[in-house]
């Protein structure tokens, strides 16, 4: 498959392989869009508009199938992000548990309100649906690391190990 120059401008020979290296692995290489999308965001942090572009180049879909897929993923970020995300739980039980406690004590801390870069580069704070520790909440995720059952008082130091 030959690739045009702005798909090439946009993604890394080893973005290009590592996406070619998933698409034969499905009769249909629209199958290896989430794979795809993650490839990008592993090396360049997020997936921008020109990113999506030439992966739906690659893949041989529209931009707007891929943004549906990318939409859709919530683990895809569409913007750039710090270099850890942390993703709190909101769904019912973490609510009742004190998620939203949780929530604004890191708020305050990283100075920055969820969807927000951190000003010093580290962290974006995102909402994710029930991570499935519902018997230990409230629960986040802190980049691949599953934390649970972290008060307010505590959040700064037993998440981010930082003084409060
Ligand atoms: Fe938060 Fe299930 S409701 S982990």
């Amino acid at each position: 498959m030959s690739i045009d120059a702005q798909t090439a401008s946009m993604l890394n020979a080893d973005d290009i392989r590592d996406i070619k290296a998933e698409m034969a692995h499905y009769p249909d290489k629209a199958a290896a869009a989430v794979e795809a999308l993650k490839i990008v965001q592993r090396r360049q942090g997020w997936v921008s508009d020109a990113a999506l572009t030439a992966v739906a180049s690659l893949l041989d879909v529209s931009t707007a199938q891929l943004e549906a897929v990318a939409t859709f993923y919530n683990l895809i970020y569409r913007q750039p992000v710090g270099e850890t995300v942390i993703h709190y739980c909101s769904s019912v039980t973490c609510w009742m548990l004190g998620a939203d406690d949780l929530r604004e004590r890191l708020c305050r801390h990283l100075n920055a309100r969820p969807g927000q870069i951190s000003p010093d580069g580290r962290y974006t704070l995102l909402p994710i649906a029930c991570l499935g520790a519902c018997d230990q909440a409230p629960a986040l995720m802190v980049g691949e690391r599953l934390v649970t059952g972290v008060g307010a008082e505590t959040a700064v130091t037993e998440i981010l190990g930082e003084q409060s």
